[in-house]
C-alpha cells in the first residue's frame, strides 16, 4: 500500500492518513483551520476535562468548538470516572464531533492525581469501563461516531503496558489507538519507540496511529515506512509549521517537498493573529500568539537573528506590534 492513503476508522472515511495530533495551549480551533488549510487530513482538539463539560464549564466548551473549515474533527476528552465520561460525551452532541477521543496519555499530575490521562495505563480494567461509557454514549447521543484511544508505552519502564490497554480499548468498541511510545515517566525527552508501534501496529485489528518524534515530512515518512502504522499524528513538529502537512504529503506521493519561505511563514503566522483576534479579542490573542510567533520563528531552524527576534515578540501587546517586530526583522 501507498504510505499516503485513505483511512477509515470505524464508520468514518478520511482521504488521509497526516493526523493533528491534540498539543494543549496550541492546537485551538484557530491553529486547528490553519492546519485544515495546509492540508490535515484529521484534527484533534486539545484534551478537555469531563468533570468540567459536565459542570458546564463555558470555558471547556468553547476549546472544544469546530474551527468553520473543520470538516472533521475529533473531541479528545479526559476524566476517569466511566459515569461523567459517559455523560461528558453526551452533552457534545451540539458540537457533532467525528470522533470522541479519550486522553490516557497526559502526564500532567494535575490531571493524573485523578486517576485520569496516564494514570488510566495503571488501571487497564478502569481504562476499559471508561472506553466502554463513551462507546455507549456515543451510540446513545451522538450517532455512533467513532471513539478514539490515545495511549503511552506505560506509566514507566518497569510497568510497559501498551498492548494490553491497547486491547481493553479494542474489547471495550475503540475504533483506532494511537500509541506514542514513551512512558509517563519519560514526559517529552528521550527518543520514543518506534519498534513499539510497529509492535502495536502488527497486533491490533483496528488502525493505530504514531506518535512521537515526528519534527520532518522525512520522520514521517520514515515511521509509516518502518512501522506500518495507519496514520502519523504531528505534535510538537507541527507547531510554527502547520505546513508540514502539505510538505509532508508532497515528500510521500512526489518524492520531494519545498521547504516554505521565512515570508510565507509568516504570512501564516498573521493569518492565526487576525483569526484569534476575532476569536477572543486583540489583548487575549495577543498574549497567546507571543508563544505561537516564537514557534513559526524557531520551526523550520537556522533563522538569522532568531534569538533576538523571540526576545522582543515575548513582549508584544498589539497586533501592530507583531507587525512592527516582524517587519523591521527584531
Ligand atoms: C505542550 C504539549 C501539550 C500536549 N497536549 C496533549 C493533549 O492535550 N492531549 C494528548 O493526547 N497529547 C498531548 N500532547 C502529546 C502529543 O500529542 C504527542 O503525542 C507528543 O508530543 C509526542 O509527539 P512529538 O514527539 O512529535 O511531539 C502534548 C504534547 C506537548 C508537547
Amino acid at each position: 500500500m501507498k504510505l499516503y492513503h485513505p483511512l477509515k476508522i470505524g464508520s468514518l472515511h478520511l482521504p488521509g492518513n497526516l493526523f493533528l495530533a491534540p498539543v494543549a495551549g496550541y492546537t485551538d480551533r484557530v491553529f486547528r483551520s490553519l492546519c485544515v488549510d495546509y492540508g490535515a487530513d484529521f484534527t484533534y482538539t486539545e484534551l478537555a476535562s469531563s468533570e468540567a463539560l459536565v459542570r458546564q464549564g463555558e470555558k471547556t466548551f468553547a476549546l472544544v468548538k469546530r474551527a468553520q473549515n473543520e470538516a472533521r474533527y475529533g473531541i479528545q476528552l479526559f476524566g476517569s470516572s466511566p459515569d461523567v465520561m459517559y455523560r461528558a460525551a453526551g452533552l457534545l452532541v451540539p458540537l457533532s464531533p467525528d470522533v470522541v477521543d479519550i486522553n490516557c496519555g497526559c502526564p500532567v499530575p494535575k490531571v493524573t492525581k485523578t486517576g485520569a490521562g496516564s494514570a488510566l495505563m495503571q488501571n487497564p480494567a478502569n481504562l476499559g469501563k471508561v472506553v466502554e461509557a463513551v462507546v455507549r454514549s456515543s451510540r446513545e447521543n451522538l450517532g455512533g461516531v467513532p471513539v478514539t484511544v490515545k495511549i503511552r508505552s506505560g506509566w514507566d519502564s518497569s510497568s510497559i503496558n501498551y498492548r494490553e490497554c491497547a486491547n481493553a480499548a479494542f474489547r471495550a468498541g475503540a475504533a483506532m489507538v494511537c500509541l506514542h511510545p514513551r512512558t509517563r515517566a519519560q514526559g517529552y525527552g528521550g527518543k520514543s519507540d518506534w519498534r513499539q508501534i510497529a509492535d502495536l501496529a502488527a497486533a491490533l485489528d483496528i488502525p493505530v496511529a504514531g506518535s512521537g518524534d515526528l519534527f520532518t515530512p522525512e520522520d514521517a515518512e520514515r515511521m509509516l515506512r518502518e512501522t506500518g502504522c495507519g496514520a502519523v499524528m504531528f505534535a510538537r513538529g507541527v507547531l510554527g509549521n502547520p505546513f508540514i502537512f502539505n510538505m509532508t504529503r508532497d515528500l510521500l506521493e512526489k518524492g520531494s517537498r519545498e521547504t516554505p519561505s521565512y515570508a510565507a511563514r509568516f504570512d501564516a503566522a498573521f493569518r492565526q493573529l487576525e483569526m484569534l483576534c476575532a476569536d477572543l479579542g486583540e489583548k487575549a490573542a495577543c498574549r497567546e500568539m507571543r508563544k505561537v510567533f516564537c514557534a513559526y520563528a524557531k520551526a523550520l531552524g537556522g533563522m538569522p537573528g532568531a534569538a533576538k527576534l523571540r526576545n522582543a515578540l515575548v513582549h508584544a501587546e498589539t497586533a501592530a506590534d507583531f507587525h512592527a517586530i516582524i517587519e523591521s526583522g527584531v
